[in-house]
């Protein structure tokens, strides 16, 4: 589990935060708090340099993130910026080529967990809704599959992926989401 250790270390002094909407121009700070996506990892390790061999198999292999985890773990004695990456992310990053390669990783990236859960999960409530929850892969597709859900457009694909990306990135402990994204953000 990716949070337990962090439960209860933040906010242990009252702070005098007031809960102030996010200004126009701040969403990525304000986001900050939920952990990157595929996309961002693959987009930085790129701009660090890649190994010719690494980006040849992203724009051709289609292997399971089992298969990606053990391809990303072998390049990183060649690849710093895979090196660096650590389990979560890595396997954040493994669970992203699993369902989105192969792809030209020299054009545009598809978009990968949490850039779907930014752009689809919060018209009708709080993205705390989604991040805050811990819930195996089955469970997540069935909310995604629900009748409240169903309608979100993506590719079969995307939502395994999104599946994915939650069961490693979400289940975020209140403490660590900003006060204006705690509550009363629900309009259902
Ligand atoms: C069209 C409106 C709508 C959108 C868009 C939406 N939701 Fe919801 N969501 C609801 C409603 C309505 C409820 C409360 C009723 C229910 O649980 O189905 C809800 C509740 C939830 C819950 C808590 C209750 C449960 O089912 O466990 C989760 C988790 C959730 N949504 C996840 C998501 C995710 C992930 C996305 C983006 C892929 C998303 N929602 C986008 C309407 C929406």
């Amino acid at each position: 589990m990716r949070y337990p250790a962090l439960v209860g270390i933040a906010f242990c002094v009252a702070l005098p935060f007031v809960a102030v909407p996010p200004a126009v121009g701040q969403e990525d700070d304000v986001f900050a708090f939920i952990p990157l996506g595929g996309r961002s990892l693959l987009e930085a390790a790129l701009a660090e340099g890649l190994p010719n061999d690494l980006t040849e198999r992203i724009a051709e292999a289609e292997v399971d993130a089992a298969a990606w985890r053990n391809i990303l773990d072998a390049a990183k004695s060649g690849a710093p910026a895979i090196d660096g990456l650590d389990s979560w992310q890595a396997d954040t990053l493994a669970h992203y080529l699993a369902w989105q390669a192969p792809f030209d990783p020299a054009g545009e990236l598809p978009r990968d967990g949490r850039d779907m859960a930014l752009q689809l999960c919060q018209s009708c409530h709080i993205i705390t809704v989604v991040v805050t929850q811990e819930r195996t892969r089955e469970a997540w597709l069935g909310t995604m599959n629900s009748p409240s859900h169903v309608e979100i457009t993506t590719t079969d694909a995307e939502r395994e992926l999104l599946a994915d990306y939650l069961v490693i990135n979400a289940g975020i402990p209140i403490d660590l989401v900003p006060p204006a994204l705690r509550a009363g953000g629900a309009s259902y």
